[in-house]
């Protein structure tokens, strides 16, 4: 039950998306997220769930509508913003002759803060099971392992927020099982509010207290895991 007395971490106001060739892949869309949450954004393909997490990543900018994240404005703010959050996307641009341990270096010198700090980066390696591997380049790595790389670099700025756009996407059960754990774990730790997306209920149903359906732009529902599988999986598998 959402807390009146607490500010959402995230929170949209009728928040559109309409491409330039006309284009309504998001519309009016309006969420709350509660600091804390592991908050899953389920839909079908195509639904708008990767267009919805990159204009609150700040990688899209939205047509209409609002956003906040903890409370400050996507548009007036969005290096502020980025500060504050990871994120996992659909698919990474890895440099193959890396070690992990370099890849996280790099993007730790973007931020200007941890990159002195290996003992941090040490950590995060160990954090997601990679601690072994710190010295393998990243094109021997299985996707599983890129993935949890993924999320080790998303915590690389010590985030509040960390958004995953379909993190188990074509991972076997065990890897899928590796990422959710992961994510649990690192949600009751550390505290960090987890958006995540999938287009499978059964992804995602493990670790979200929140769960909300995305169909043609539009959100659909929201409400409780058993209420949802219920009503929405079934279609959903069949898609
Ligand atoms: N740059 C773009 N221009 C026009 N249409 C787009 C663009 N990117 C995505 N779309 C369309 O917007 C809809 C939502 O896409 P997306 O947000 O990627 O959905 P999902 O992540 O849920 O699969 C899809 O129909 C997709 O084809
Ligand atoms: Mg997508």
């Amino acid at each position: 039950m959402d807390n009146i007395f607490s500010m959402p971490v995230i929170q949209t106001e009728d928040l559109t998306k309409i491409y330039r060739n006309g284009f309504h892949a998001v519309t009016k869309l309006s969420l709350r997220v509660e600091e804390g949450d592991i908050f899953g954004f389920l839909g079908p393909n195509g639904a708008g769930k990767t267009t919805t997490i990159r204009m609150l990543d700040g990688l899209l900018t939205a047509t209409s509508g609002t956003a906040l994240i903890a409370g400050k404005d996507i548009r007036e703010n969005p290096e502020e913003i980025k500060r504050i959050i990871g994120v996992v996307p659909e698919s990474h641009g890895y440099y193959f002759s890396m070690t992990p341990f370099e890849y996280l270096e790099y993007f730790a010198s973007l931020f200007g803060t941890a990159s002195s700090d290996s003992g941090y980066l040490d950590d995060l390696l160990e954090k997601v099971g990679l601690a072994d591997k710190k010295n393998v380049p990243i094109g021997q790595f299985s996707r599983g392992m890129k993935q949890r790389l993924g999320i080790a670099k998303a915590l690389v700025n010590r985030p509040r927020i960390i958004f995953l756009d379909e993190p188990t996407l074509g991972l076997d059960p065990k890897g899928q099982h590796e990422i959710q754990q992961m994510l649990l774990d690192i949600n009751c730790r550390e505290k960090i509010t987890v958006f995540i997306t999938s287009h499978l209920l059964k992804d995602i149903e493990v670790m979200c207290n929140k769960v909300c359906i995305i169909k043609n732009g539009c959100l659909l529902e929201h409400g409780s895991i058993p209420y949802l599988q219920e009503k929405y999986m079934k279609p959903f598998e069949d898609e």
